[in-house]
């Protein structure tokens, strides 16, 4: 590490998409709060985590990360927690089942509020103002009272993750997540539809497996993993003055954490090398992603991995390449081959989201599945011939039965948008629609992985 790092050298540099607040005495009052405050995870839940995404890295285990574009104070409840839980259950059943390949789950939760915007003002009806930022800046109501970035904000991001938090642990531990629950995580919206039948068969098939292993004397009473998961967090470290707040000296390793979250990614638009978002995250231990637009030119790729992963230490950089399916299939393969050829060992994953949102003949801000999934799709391909691993997606998601994307199997259209679009920023995949694409994954992976039981399938 840099002599010179800090929690706070950041500061120094160029901060790009942070909010201007009127009062910076408040600000770091609140700041101060924070750094006094108990952290949302642990440095050795970290660490756990990257030695699980080195195996990912070694193509032994997939990346499924995936939740809300961005978090609000609105929408929070512990229902939806609970209902993204559960999808993520039920994609991980798909794909451990089919693969016999482990899944690490990292949810966009308990931390996701701040948001890049591609425009610093918004227009309605000619009157102009400040672009929401995320909840955790300010409010999406369109007001200029609404509109300023307020430290109050902060503090209720941080009790809202907390509570998220607890809540995640409880059902990770509690018999929510037990394997013998398995036909219980197939809600009623989902179980009327193909893929709900589809998972039916497969939670059929593991309800047999786990009889038979009782008869064995092996019960989700005896291994842990068969009646409990982990769902690790993450979200955009975009508001350092957060991320510095709850960045703390492990005193076991003597190294820095960001006990903001286990896993912390930058933002396609906050990547500049120089600039204070790479500054900050080089210095602290987590697991890393770093998104991949379209313009990434290999150089500029080489640069970062060397900046950010200087020990080449599987498991802690994931490059999240969101480019849409065109430019995929046209860059992805020669920063494949960059990569390789350094010797770099990183995880591959694939954002099909972020390169694929357009504006719905309604007016709604969108995403098609069928460009979903052939971004998913070329991904993986991409990576059978230049013989790499495709690590993991990551995915807007919820498990709430919403309209945001059009497609699927539920053959959502332009003018179904209006009957439940809820989300604050980007449109999500309902979790019928997750579940449709964990079953394309577990297609795609399969021809990786020649399937085989595994005991413990990794839930
Ligand atoms: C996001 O993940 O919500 C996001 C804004 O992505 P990107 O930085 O890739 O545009
Ligand atoms: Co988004």
């Amino acid at each position: 590490m840099p002599n010179e790092w800090s929690p706070s050298s950041w500061r120094e540099k160029n901060a790009l998409h942070l909010p201007e607040y009127a009062d910076p005495e408040r600000l770091a009052a609140v700041e101060a709060q924070l750094s006094d405050s108990v952290p949302l995870v642990l440095a050795s839940e970290i660490r756990s985590l990257k030695s699980r995404l080195a195996q990912v890295a070694r193509g032994k285990a997939f990346l499924l990360q995936g939740g809300d574009c961005a978090e609000s104070f609105a929408e929070f409840s512990p229902g939806g927690v609970r209902d993204l839980f559960r999808v993520f259950l039920q994609m991980s059943t798909v794909l451990a089942f089919s693969t016999g390949v482990p899944v690490v789950k990292v949810g966009r939760i308990a931390g996701q509020f701040a948001k890049p915007r591609s425009s610093p003002v918004e227009t309605i009806d000619g009157v102009t103002l400040p672009s929401y930022l995320g909840d955790i800046i300010n409010s999406i109501e369109f007001t200029e009272q609404a509109r300023r970035p307020d430290p109050e904000r902060i503090l209720q991001a941080y009790h809202q993750a907390n509570a998220t938090m607890n809540l995640l642990r409880a059902l990770g531990r509690s018999g929510f997540s037990d394997m013998r629950h398995v036909q219980q995580w197939n809600t009623r919206f989902i179980a009327g539809a193909p893929e709900g039948r589809r998972y039916q068969v497969i939670g059929r098939r593991i309800e047999e497996a786990l009889a038979f292993m009782n008869a064995c004397g092996v019960s989700p009473e005896s291994v842990q993993a068969l009646r409990e998961t982990e769902l690790f967090t993450s979200h955009d470290a975009l508001l350092l003055n957060y991320e510095e707040a709850f960045t703390r000296l492990d005193y076991t390793s003597d190294e820095w954490y960001d006990c903001s979250a286990h896993m912390l990614w930058i933002g396609e638009r906050t990547r500049g090398i120089d600039d204070a978002h790479v500054e900050f995250l080089k210095g602290v231990q987590n697991p890393v992603g770093l998104k991949c637009g379209p313009t990434l030119q290999e150089q500029d790729l080489l640069r970062l991995i060397d900046a950010l992963n200087p020990q080449n230490e599987a498991g802690r950089l994931t490059l999240i390449v969101r480019m849409g399916a065109d430019v995929l299939a046209e860059r992805l393969p020669q920063l494949v081959r960059a990569v390789k050829r350094e010797g770099h060992d990183v995880i591959w994953s694939v954002d099909p989201m972020h390169a694929n949102t357009i504006k719905s003949s309604s007016g709604y801000k969108t995403r098609r599945f069928a460009s979903v999934i052939t971004e998913v799709e070329r991904f993986f391909d991409v990576h059978h011939a230049e013989g790499t691993h495709a690590g993991g997606v990551h995915l807007e998601m919820t498990g709430a039965d919403v309209t945001e994307c059009t497609g699927g199997g539920q053959r959502i259209c332009d003018d179904d948008l209006s009957n439940r679009y809820h989300t604050h920023c980007d449109p999500r995949l309902n979790a019928t629609q997750a579940l449709e694409l964990a079953f394309l994954i577990a297609e795609k992976l399969k021809v990786e992985q020649p399937a085989r039981p595994n005991l413990e399938l990794a839930l």
